[in-house]
């Protein structure tokens, strides 16, 4: 619960190197996450280019500060349509799973990160040479943060549990 509770993203990175090893661990644990039917629809692009960083910065509205890493966590159709109909929206949700395993992994070694939907795919493709059947939906940013921000409010668990039936509650 430390781990879940004190992962924050991180959108400011101070100018410090993460050790290779570091990141292979955080992308290990991305492949460890659960998926539908074990497809693994995933391919994960590790950048830690600084110069590649720059650019994909540019193309990336959501992407803060100037992160030292940068996965993206991309679904490959030739896997994910083995699942049939139910294939693309059961890719999305391992991606997602994947996801979070590499921010605890990340937040376990002192390793600050954000997820980034807001990118421009066509030109992602473009500057990484993707190839059609692959998918970037998700992008994770790395690095020590300057700050461990104070946390965004949740909605309690007393509202958002339902306890047997909907609309039932935890007792306050
Ligand atoms: C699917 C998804 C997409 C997100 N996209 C962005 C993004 O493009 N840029 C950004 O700065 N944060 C992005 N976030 C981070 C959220 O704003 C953040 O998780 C939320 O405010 C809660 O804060 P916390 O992660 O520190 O607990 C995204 C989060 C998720 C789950």
């Amino acid at each position: 619960m430390d781990i879940i509770k004190g992962r924050r993203s991180i959108r400011s990175f101070q100018d410090k190197e993460i050790p290779r090893e570091h990141l292979k661990t955080i992308v290990e644990a991305g492949i460890w996450a659960p998926s539908g039917s074990n497809i693994q629809p995933w391919e994960f692009i590790l950048i830690d280019d600084s110069t590649l960083i720059k650019k994909i910065k540019l193309l990336s509205p959501g992407l803060y500060g100037v992160p030292k890493a940068l996965v993206i966590l991309c679904v490959n159709k030739k896997r994910s349509e083995k699942a049939g109909r139910l294939g693309e929206s059961l890719a999305i949700m391992d991606i997602s799973m994947a996801a979070q395993n590499m921010m605890l992994a990340a937040y376990s070694l002192g390793i600050g990160s954000c997820p980034i939907a807001s990118f421009n795919k066509k030109a992602l493709r473009e500057l990484l040479d993707i190839p059609e059947h692959v998918d970037p939906v998700l992008m994770i940013s790395l690095g020590y943060p300057t700050e461990w921000p104070t946390p965004p409010r949740r909605r309690p668990l007393e509202e958002v549990v339902h306890v047997n039936e909907y609309g039932k509650h935890f007792g306050r």
